[in-house]
């Protein structure tokens, strides 16, 4: 089959929905985020890419403290409303209940099953973002979405999204174990 070449922005990998938690101007703002990434193994380091006009991005620069919150699927649409519109015109403060780990600046929302807050490490300014790389200081769940310790993706219910259809999708079934599937090809080599 013959491959074309599609426009360079329209990408079309889903990303984990998750909800940007920072302090903007002294009050708490939330901002829906999905360019995200795990950077480094130890320590934990995730790697987050936001708008230099965003009042979060402000927010970051000031802090360098931010939270990372995964919603399940029956947050949609207050979801999307923190990405629809900006903390700088907008008091999104009151979305949510939240609670504080460590960190004075790092926000987490109580009804997200998954929550971590993070500390900058390293700063990246690119044409029209900034890659912020920041240390993961710790993790929050509840034994209801856990198993034997471990986030279970059938209880959290997260969601991802799609572009360029702008599409919020739940997660499937389970399709294959990794690191483990592609042994029925052949046994591993040493
Ligand atoms: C589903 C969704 C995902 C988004 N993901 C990102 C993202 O990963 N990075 C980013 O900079 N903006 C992203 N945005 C845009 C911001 O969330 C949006 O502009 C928001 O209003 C900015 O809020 P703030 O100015 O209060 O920070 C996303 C918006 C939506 C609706």
């Amino acid at each position: 089959m013959e491959k074309v070449t599609i426009e360079k922005a329209l990408f079309c990998l889903p990303w984990t929905q998750t909800i940007l938690g920072t302090h903007y101007e002294g009050r708490v703002n939330f901002m829906a985020l999905d360019w995200l990434t795990r950077v480094n193994y130890q320590p934990p380091m995730l790697g987050i890419c936001v708008n230099k006009v965003h009042a979060s991005n402000i927010a970051i620069h000031d802090t360098e403290e931010f939270s990372v919150n995964v919603p399940s699927t029956d947050m949609v649409e207050i979801t999307d409303y923190t990405g629809l519109v900006s903390g700088k015109r907008v008091d999104k403060s009151g979305l949510f209940e939240v609670f504080y780990g460590e960190l004075k600046a790092a926000p987490m929302i109580k009804t997200c099953p998954l929550t971590m807050e993070c500390k900058v490490a390293q700063v990246i300014e690119l044409p029209t973002n900034t890659f912020f790389i920041s240390e993961i200081i710790n993790i929050y769940s509840e034994d209801q979405f856990l198993t034997d310790g471990k986030p279970d993706v059938k209880k959290i219910k997260p969601f991802v999204l799609t572009m360029p259809d702008n599409r919020f999708w739940s997660i499937g079934e389970c399709i294959g174990k990794a690191w483990n599937a592609g042994k029925t090809i052949h046994a591993p080599l040493k």
